[in-house]
């Protein structure tokens, strides 16, 4: 069976697309990271409804845009929404209901813009150009189906006007039609396809033919997530020294309203009682001397060290202004991926940080104390932000953010913990030309000593 056909027997019913690994991340200065052909890759969900396509499909679009890998998802259950507007019951989903056919065997061929540009024409690049992916979740424990369908199914429009009782009994009918057809991919006749198969949420995997870097990233990533419920903490360390002199980078440690913080941290993570609570640092003293008042054992990480400011470090915001304006105007220009002369950029942090996420999806409940640019990164990737919002997310002094991922997202929680720090959030100024004059520069620079 080509990839084609089994792409439109199997009714799968999401797709990610990931166009191109993008070479135009690397700018400037030249860039450590590896660079891909020229090879777009799409990307097909397979399983029955509720197992899981739609937050894995969710959770790898964010993680391949956060690695820098442009991926967008195309999800066809909406599409059917947006084509057949009410929603009377699974009788929709019979096989044998051919009005309903006709229309669900469209809304497989507008991949990306295929519904503006007439299918044949797609069907034909997609052949000549693409990789195909197949994911397939299986999973048979009624107990996991029924909690995942209370959980994100009853919400749907298509139940809006069911009760919860009779729209699990239709959700449940809705899953036996799609088991009349449905086709699991096959270990021996499907065997020249690149596949992933996920068994009971991550018991077991099957993995078949991958093709290339992208997708062992991706195989290795389902490897690691899972759906145990837990909260990630982020912090920075308490106010240093160097931040109340407005200086960036550097290894000072705590100012006393610092080491107030310290001790302000570890009595709202008692106060939390979160069980099993693993704390990770950086190899900075201020991060260390953080966790020091915790009175728990903690990890350190050198991937977790703030972004090298290179021969700015300890410079103050003004002082890079007066010896460095263009590099100053530049970094506002891109400030994601400007990277500081023998230092690094936002971009190279995101890629220093990668095994921190990846433990950070294997493990449970996390603290982890780090820096305002490093925090950024962790929480773009944690809120779905793009490369332009990331270095300018607000990640103030003695605020802790608490993540708890939910099926589709992520609640944030914030708490000051009202301890007095200065700011060192310096917002992109409006002028960023290079012949801008000082005081437009320094502008948007927080006040310190
Ligand atoms: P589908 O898109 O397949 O209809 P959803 O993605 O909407 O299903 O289902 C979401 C639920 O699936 C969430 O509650 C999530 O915890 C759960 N889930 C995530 N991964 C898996 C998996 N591999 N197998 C089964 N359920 C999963
Ligand atoms: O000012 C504190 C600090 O953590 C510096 O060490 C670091 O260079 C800076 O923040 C990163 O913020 P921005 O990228 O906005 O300059």
């Amino acid at each position: 069976m080509s990839s084609e056909q089994k792409e439109l027997t199997q009714t799968p019913l999401l797709k990610i697309w990931v166009p191109w690994m993008s070479s135009s991340l690397s700018q400037r200065r030249g860039s450590s990271r590896p660079q891909f052909t020229n090879c777009p890759t799409m990307i097909v969900m397979v399983g029955l409804p509720a197992r899981g396509k739609t937050y894995i499909s969710k959770k790898l679009t964010r993680y391949l845009n956060w690695i820098g890998v442009p991926t967008q998802v195309f999800n066809l259950g909406q599409y059917r929404r947006e084509v057949v507007q009410t929603y009377k019951n699974y009788e929709f989903f019979r096989p044998d209901n051919e009005e309903a056919m006709k229309i669900r065997r469209c809304l497989m061929l507008p991949i990306p813009q295929g519904r503006e540009e007439g299918s044949s024409s797609v069907l034909q690049r997609r052949r000549a150009t693409r990789q195909v992916f197949f994911i397939e979740s299986i999973c048979d424990d009624p107990e996991i189906i029924e909690a995942n369908i209370m959980q994100v199914k009853l919400s749907s429009p298509d139940y809006e006007n069911y009760d919860k009782e009779e729209a699990l009994v239709d959700f449940l009918n809705r899953i036996d039609c799609y088991k009349m057809s449905y086709v699991s991919l096959d270990e021996e006749k499907d065997r020249h396809l690149s596949f992933i198969k996920i068994f009971n949420v991550g018991s077991r995997y099957l993995v078949n033919r991958v093709q290339d870097h992208i997708q062992s990233r991706i195989v290795y990533y389902l490897m690691n997530i899972h759906v145990t419920p837990r909260s990630i903490y982020l912090s920075r360390h308490g106010e240093s020294e160097l931040n109340l002199l407005g200086r960036i980078g550097g290894d000072s440690g705590l100012s006393s309203q610092g080491q107030k913080y310290a001790r302000a941290l570890s009595e709202f993570i008692r106060g939390q009682s979160i069980k099993d609570l693993k704390v990770w640092t950086s190899h900075m003293r201020r991060t260390i001397q953080t966790a020091e008042a915790l009175g728990v054992p903690y990890e350190q990480w050198k991937a977790l060290n703030e972004i090298d400011a290179g021969v700015c470090e300890e410079m103050t915001y003004e002082e890079i202004q007066a010896t460095h304006p263009e590099e100053f105007a530049l970094r506002d220009q891109d400030k994601y991926r400007y990277r500081y002369p023998k230092g690094e950029s936002y971009e190279d942090l995101v890629h220093r940080l990668e095994p921190v996420i990846m433990e950070l999806e294997r493990q449970e409940n996390v603290l982890v104390i780090c820096h305002q640019a490093v925090m950024r990164c962790l929480l773009a990737y944690f809120l779905d932000k793009s490369a332009d919002d990331l270095p300018y997310l607000k990640c103030p002094l003695h605020t802790v953010l608490k993540l708890t991922p939910l099926a589709y997202g992520c609640k944030v929680e914030s708490f000051y913990l009202n301890i007095q720090a200065v700011n060192t959030h310096r917002d992109k100024p409006t002028n960023v030309n290079v012949a801008r004059k000082p005081e437009e520069a320094l502008r948007t620079v927080p006040e310190h000593l």
